[in-house]
């Protein structure tokens, strides 16, 4: 996977859904890997969390191991841990193929973006929620993705934070034409469409996706919410 070209996969696409795994059974987790492939899942969003950057603790390295050992689905690794520079080595040789990492982290991140794309990955600068666009402004051209926080991170099954289109819009008209918007927090039925219509191209979906018996229906109907949003607006 080339950078301009999964880019511009998810450009055309409009509309690419990542389950985050957060929401998954974890005691049955290639299960739950299988019920995404077959739903026709092509990303898994895989939350890292280190107790310090955030208060919640969830799982890291050996799990994107694991994970790769199992799938071929693209694996992206959102880092919600302090000193992320001190990991992204570890995590791309476990098998992540996106790393993302917070602002609030690293107050210099261009570096840190070009070791990452270095690495063969693909680099992501992610913005909590309420925190002031303007901070990942001046890096829209080096990163990859921008992944805007919808929800306060650390936590699963949160409600939606609508200020966050306000980031999402802005970056989106920053950005270069086929950057990718992802968008993370409490995406469902209700919400996707909102988030589509912001520039949100990349929708992260944990309980918006798991709470339902059938992953692959559940997947396949945010998506026509998300597209239906888009074509009667006219995009
Ligand atoms: C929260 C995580 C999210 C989380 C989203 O800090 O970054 O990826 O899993 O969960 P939902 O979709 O349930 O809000
Ligand atoms: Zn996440």
């Amino acid at each position: 996977m080339t950078t301009e070209k999964w880019s511009s996969y998810v450009a055309r696409q409009r509309v690419v859904l990542a389950p985050s795994l957060l929401a998954s059974d974890f005691a049955n987790l290639e299960r739950e890997v299988r019920r995404l492939e077959e739903g026709g899942a092509e990303v898994l969003h895989v939350d890292v969390m280190d107790g310090l950057f955030v208060p919640n603790i969830s799982v890291g390295i050996p799990v994107v191991a694991s994970l790769r050992k199992i799938t071929r689905l693209t694996l992206d690794v959102h880092l919600m841990i302090v000193d992320p520079g001190r990991y992204v080595e570890a995590f791309r040789k476990a098998g992540a193929d996106v790393i993302s990492f917070h602002i609030e982290a690293e107050s210099n991140p261009r570096p840190l973006l070009k070791r990452i794309k270095d690495l063969g990955a693909l680099a992501g600068l992610a913005l909590n929620c309420g925190v002031p666009v303007d901070r990942v402004k001046p890096y829209v051209n080096d990163a990859d993705i921008l992944l805007v926080m919808s929800v306060p991170a650390g936590f699963g099954g949160q409600t939606f934070h609508y200020e966050a289109l306000e980031s999402v819009r802005a970056l989106r008209s920053l950005a270069p034409d086929d950057a990718v918007i992802e968008i993370d927090g409490g995406i469902d039925e209700n919400t996707i469409g909102a988030a589509a219509i912001a520039g949100a191209n990349l929708l992260v979906a944990g309980t918006g996706v798991f709470k339902a018996s059938d992953y692959g229906d559940q997947m396949t109907k945010l998506r026509e919410r998300a597209l239906s949003a888009l074509r009667d607006c006219g995009e």
